[in-house]
């Protein structure tokens, strides 16, 4: 596989964390994140507009940081690589219009990232000798996605979610027990010293091999709170909503990987930073024969260097984007 050689420069905004990032070649120099959790958290999710303007006063000094942090300048870039899809549009173009900016400015090439494509992309940080088929677990506040890699820039939906992602079942379940925003490392943090089969929660369409489904959990933890009221053991119920998530994701999972007999498994997106799920995924894998990859936390969370890898070898197979470039709300991967 082959990367672009030049540093690049890698943005992303289509959320609530801006970063930016330098690549050169496969190799991440820098990844400068600043994230808005604290701005989001008095509303208990994240408010599009107070995203964008967020995007906006943070990008610059992000981008300075990760131009400082590598040892690059400006004058040395060799392309620009940012996310255009999917997410907020107001947050995207915050991203896009400043990437544009740079390209044209530097007279370099641009390339517009499909988000999931960055989170695929960031198990090229463990290895870029993957190999295929490969099944790719992305499992993020807003997607919960299995996908079969036949190679890099070839894929096949497996199954997705028909409500709810796997992150917002964790960050719906915390906020019911009160356990602030955003909910998958709090969970976490609580069901250390829980009993995972204390409290009986709904797995959701465990006949469906194409299709998640949480928003069932999320109703079964409301009508528990509900009910236990101040007698809700939170370690307990933290356990078992984990249990809940991490049972579904995985089975569905394995059961693909049946299906499909890959040859490995990576596991991306903000809640594959979840132990449980990181050591079970990895232990039903491998006794399968099946090797397992998942990227360092910091690459799980949303971040411009997974957008840089996908740009690097995307560049690198010819592909590019011109001044029309424009945010939209759709991933184009499937
Ligand atoms: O990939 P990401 O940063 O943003 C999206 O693209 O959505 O994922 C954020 C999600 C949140 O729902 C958060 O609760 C979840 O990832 N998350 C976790 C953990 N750390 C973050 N979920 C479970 N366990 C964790 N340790
Ligand atoms: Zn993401």
């Amino acid at each position: 596989m082959t990367f672009f050689d030049r540093p690049l420069l890698a943005i992303e905004t289509s959320c609530d964390e801006t970063s930016a990032a330098v690549i050169v070649g496969s190799e991440i120099r820098s990844n400068a994140v600043a994230s808005q959790i604290a701005l989001h958290q008095k509303w208990g999710g994240v408010v599009p507009e107070a995203a964008a303007r967020a995007h906006l006063e943070a990008l610059v000094p992000i981008i300075d940081a990760a131009l400082s942090d590598a040892g690059i300048t400006l004058a040395e870039l060799g392309a620009i690589a940012v996310t255009n899809r999917p997410g907020l549009v107001g947050a995207l173009s915050v991203g896009v219009s400043a990437g544009k900016a740079l390209a044209f400015d530097l007279e370099i090439p641009l390339i517009g990232v499909d988000h999931l494509e960055g989170h695929l992309s960031s198990v090229l940080s463990v290895s870029t000798t993957i190999p295929f088929p490969m099944l790719a677990l992305i499992a993020s506040g807003g997607h919960t996605e299995l996908v079969l890699v036949k190679e890099w820039g070839e894929y096949e939906l497996v199954a997705e979610t028909r409500d709810d992602a796997a992150g917002e079942a964790f960050d719906k379940g915390a906020r019911l027990m009160g356990l602030g925003y955003p909910g998958g490392k709090a969970i976490q943090d609580a069901a250390r010293s829980g009993d995972p089969t204390r409290y009986k929660l709904p797995q959701g369409l465990a006949q469906d091999a194409a299709a998640f489904s949480f928003s069932g959990l999320k109703t079964a933890m409301l009508r528990l709170v509900e009910k236990e009221g101040p007698d809700l053991n939170i370690p307990d119920a933290a356990a078992s909503l984990q249990e809940a998530v991490v049972g579904a994701l995985v089975k569905k999972a394995v059961r693909a990987a049946d299906d499909y007999q890959v040859a490995s498994c990576a596991l991306v997106g903000g809640v594959a930073a979840n132990e449980a799920l990181r050591n079970r995924m990895r232990d039903q894998m491998e006794r399968r024969g099946v090797q397992f990859y998942t990227p360092d936390f910091g690459l799980c969370t949303d971040n411009a260097a997974m957008i840089g890898l996908a740009g690097s070898w995307r560049l690198a197979k010819g592909a590019g984007s011109d001044m029309s470039l424009e945010p939209s709300p759709q991933s184009t991967l499937f």
